[in-house]
C-alpha cells in the first residue's frame, strides 16, 4: 500500500465515541424555600426580578435541580455549585449556564430550559472513546397551547416566518390542522436545542438552519452560515408527555473527523425522588 493511498483510512477503525446524556425531568417546585438557599446572590436577583410566580419557580427548581445533579458527582452541596451564566452578548447573567469550579477535571455539560409545568436539566460528557473531547449540550421543551387542537393562532405569523425558512412552513401548513401548532414547536425545539448546544441561543437567525421534519428522527440538515454544522450535530427526541414537545442536541468538538462513530445514549429520567430528598433534609447536607 502507498502512503499516499487514501483507501487506507477506514472509518472503521476510529473508536466509537458515546456520548452518554441524562435528561432530568421535574414540576416546578410551590414552595420557594425548597429552592432559594441553593441559590447565589446573582441567581437570586434573577429569581426576584420574574413578575410571575410561576416565573420564578421555574427558574429556581432548575437551578436547584442542576445544581443537586453536579453537587452528587462532585461531592458538594448544592449552595456550592457555581454555575456561570454570562451572556457573551451583553456580559449579564442570563446565558448559558457553565459549571464552573468543580473538582472533577472534565465537568460535564449542562442545559436547561423550562415551560409550562415541565423543567428539564440535561447532563452530557463522552463516556467512552475519545475521552477528552468536550461535548456541549442543548436541550429545550415547548409547551403546546392550549388551543393548538384549532392550528397555527394566526398571533403566530410574525414567529413562523422568522424561524422556517418557506419549505419548512409549507410542510407544516400541509399537516392535518390539529397538528400544526405541534408541528411548528417540532421545528422550534429541533432548532433551538441546536442554538442552545452551541451557546448562541435565539440571537442567531432560526430560519437559516434547517432540520428534518416532524415525524421525522431529528437531524440538523443544513445550516447556512457554518458549513460542517451538520457535521457535528447530534439530535435525540425527548419524551415530555402530553402536551409538550422536547429535542436535545449534542455538539461534538470541532476536530471531530469525518469517521467518527458517535453513539448517542440518552437517559431520561424522573427527578421527583431526588427533589424529593433534598426536601427532607438541610442543604448544606446534601452532599454526593
Ligand atoms: C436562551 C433562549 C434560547 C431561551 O429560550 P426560552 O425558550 O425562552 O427558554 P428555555 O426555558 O427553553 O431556556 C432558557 C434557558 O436557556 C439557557 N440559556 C440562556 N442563554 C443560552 C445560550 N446562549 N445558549 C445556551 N443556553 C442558554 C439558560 O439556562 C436559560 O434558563 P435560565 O436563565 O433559567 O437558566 C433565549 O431566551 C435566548 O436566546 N436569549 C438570549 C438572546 C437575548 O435575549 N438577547 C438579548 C440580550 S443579550
Amino acid at each position: 500500500m502507498r502512503a499516499t493511498d487514501t483507501t487506507f483510512w477506514n472509518s472503521d477503525w476510529y473508536p466509537e465515541t458515546v456520548v452518554e446524556c441524562h435528561v432530568w425531568w421535574a414540576a416546578p417546585l410551590t414552595d420557594p424555600h425548597a429552592y432559594l438557599p441553593a441559590l447565589d446572590t446573582t441567581e437570586r436577583a434573577r429569581h426576584d426580578a420574574y413578575q410571575r410566580e410561576e416565573d420564578r419557580a421555574r427558574f429556581g427548581t432548575a437551578r436547584l435541580l442542576a445544581k443537586l445533579l453536579l453537587g452528587r458527582e462532585a461531592g458538594l452541596p448544592p449552595a456550592e455549585v457555581e454555575l456561570d451564566a454570562t451572556c457573551r452578548e451583553c456580559g449579564r447573567p442570563h446565558g448559558r449556564p457553565v459549571p464552573v469550579g468543580l473538582p472533577a477535571t472534565r465537568p460535564p455539560a449542562l442545559s436547561l430550559s423550562h415551560s409550562g409545568d415541565r423543567v428539564v436539566v440535561a447532563v452530557a460528557r463522552t463516556v467512552q472513546g475519545a475521552l477528552s473531547a468536550e461535548v456541549t449540550v442543548g436541550v429545550d421543551v415547548e409547551r403546546l397551547p392550549p388551543e393548538h387542537a384549532l392550528g397555527l393562532p394566526p398571533t403566530l405569523d410574525g414567529v413562523l416566518a422568522a424561524s422556517l425558512d418557506e419549505e419548512e412552513r409549507r410542510i407544516v401548513g400541509e399537516l392535518p390542522e390539529a397538528d400544526r401548532c405541534a408541528g411548528f414547536l417540532t421545528y422550534w425545539t429541533r432548532k433551538e436545542a441546536v442554538l442552545k448546544a452551541t451557546g448562541e441561543g435565539l440571537t442567531a437567525p432560526m430560519r437559516r438552519l434547517r432540520v428534518s421534519r416532524p415525524g421525522d428522527r431529528p437531524r440538523l440538515l443544513r445550516r447556512e452560515d457554518v458549513p460542517d454544522g451538520p457535521r457535528r450535530i447530534r439530535m435525540a427526541e425527548l419524551r415530555p408527555g402530553p402536551g409538550y414537545t422536547a429535542a436535545l442536541a449534542v455538539l461534538l468538538p470541532e476536530d471531530a473527523a469525518d469517521g467518527w462513530r458517535v453513539d448517542l445514549r440518552i437517559v431520561e429520567r424522573s427527578a421527583e425522588r431526588v427533589l424529593a430528598y433534598a426536601a427532607q433534609r438541610p442543604m448544606a447536607t446534601l452532599v454526593g
